[in-house]
């Protein structure tokens, strides 16, 4: 039996790399749904090549060439969010989760509370809603799969331990692009120069947070939410070339470290066989080749993402919330060329500090916050523009 597959974000690079591995290992694996945004071209061309029997795009005004595209296959196309929690939520055994940002959070909480495997590569949705998310999963016995690399790492690494032999997590940071960068530097900073990850190849937004090291901040609060870990003991270790994903230190001094080129088909692979094994054409690692490993700590005064991204854990209700919300507005709004490189984090500090939100209690709560952050955040960036 093959197993079913749903992939959410199918366009992007964590479906590339998805497909990339299902297209090798046919025998394994059959796609039942795939979804997008707006890319209805390369959606309906991944549906065909699939076979895929439902393609969803969340933009309404994408629908109508979809439909043409798909015209005389077996695959039913069809638009936004019900469509989408219908992907997630439908015939697949495994859903992939790579919407990138809050979009994905709905479709990631309808597979959970359809009791399906999920391959959690969205660490927006768990960011937000991640206690309603682990509990919603509990409730419904359905299991959370780390994609990203470094939860994949302390996923492999913790496997067979009980919680009290746990004593740390260590979750390495590449440092991004700007990591040996001045102040001055990096607060000149364009967008080509902020997505040109030195390590791995991603989607913009991603590559933005590497470079902020937010993106270790949203990891932080993701780590602690799947392996229910507080945040003084999850540590963050700069380490340059990307070998070693993550650690875990265990109470008797012993530290398991899991590593691997950096290609993000080896965690994919991972969740994708598991609980086995599958192969992967990922570059073999040559440690005689890469003779040395470095790491550093942090420095928050260049990098205050992260420090932000502690504070937003430590305080909890709502805080993540609005931290994740203003940091994809911030990002944006870098991206189109609207605010500096170091405006991100000083946009994000300021909705921390303005805001007055209690802790979700529903999914439906916390899209309301989201919503109230991006407008309050808008308003604040606009004011700052006159
Ligand atoms: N890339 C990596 O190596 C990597 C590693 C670890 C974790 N992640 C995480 O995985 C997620 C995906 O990252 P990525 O790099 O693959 O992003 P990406 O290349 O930008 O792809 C994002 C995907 O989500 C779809 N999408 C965007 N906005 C949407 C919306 N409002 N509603 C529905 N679908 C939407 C896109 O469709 P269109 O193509 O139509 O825009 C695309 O299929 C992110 O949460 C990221 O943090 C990525």
């Amino acid at each position: 039996m093959r197993k079913k597959i749903a992939i959410l974000g199918a366009t992007g690079s964590i479906g590339k790399s998805t497909l990339d591995l299902i297209e090798r290992s046919p025998e394994w694996f059959e796609v039942v749904a795939v979804t997008a945004a707006t890319n209805s071209e390369a959606l309906a061309e991944i549906a065909r090549r699939t076979g895929a029997r439902l393609a969803v795009v969340a933009d309404e005004t994408r629908l109508g060439d979809l439909q043409a595209r798909l015209a005389g296959t077996d695959c039913r196309a069809a638009w936004g969010e019900a469509a989408l929690v219908e992907a997630a939520g439908g015939q697949a055994e495994l859903v992939i989760a790579a919407i990138v940002g809050c979009a994905g959070l709905k479709p990631v909480m309808a597979a959970i509370e359809a009791g399906r495997t999920v391959a959690l590569a969205n660490k927006e949705a768990l960011v937000t809603a991640g206690e309603l998310m682990t509990d919603a999963a509990a409730r419904r016995g359905a299991t959370l799969l780390p994609v990203d690399s470094e939860h994949n790492a302390i996923f492999q690494c913790l496997a067979g331990s009980h919680e009290d032999e746990i004593a740390r997590i260590i979750l390495t940071a590449s440092g991004g692009p700007f990591r040996t960068a001045s102040a001055n530097t990096i607060d000149a900073a364009t967008p080509a120069q902020a997505v040109a990850h030195p390590n791995w190849s991603m989607g913009a937004k991603i590559s933005v947070d590497s470079a902020t090291l937010m993106n270790k901040g949203l990891e932080l609060i993701e780590a602690h939410y799947l392996f229910g870990m507080p945040s003084q003991r999850i540590d963050i270790l700069i380490h340059p070339q990307s070998v070693i994903h993550s650690m875990v230190e265990f109470v008797d001094g012993s530290v398991l470290a899991q590593l691997g080129s950096p290609d993000m088909r080896i965690p994919l692979a991972y969740a994708l066989a598991w609980p086995e094994r599958m192969e992967t054409p990922a570059q073999r690692l040559d440690l005689a080749d890469i003779a040395r490993l470095d790491f550093e700590r942090p420095d928050l005064d260049r990098f205050p993402a992260l420090r932000l991204a502690r504070e937003a854990l430590e305080a909890g209700g709502a805080a993540p919330i609005v931290l994740n919300a203003a940091n994809e507005v911030a990002v944006a709004s870098f991206l189109s060329g609207e605010i500096r490189f170091t405006d991100i984090s000083r946009v994000v500090e300021q909705a921390l500090t303005d805001a007055l939100f209690e802790a979700p209690k529903s999914i439906s709560d916390v899209l309301e916050i989201d919503r109230a952050t991006r407008s309050r955040v808008e308003a604040l960036m606009k004011d700052a523009c006159h």
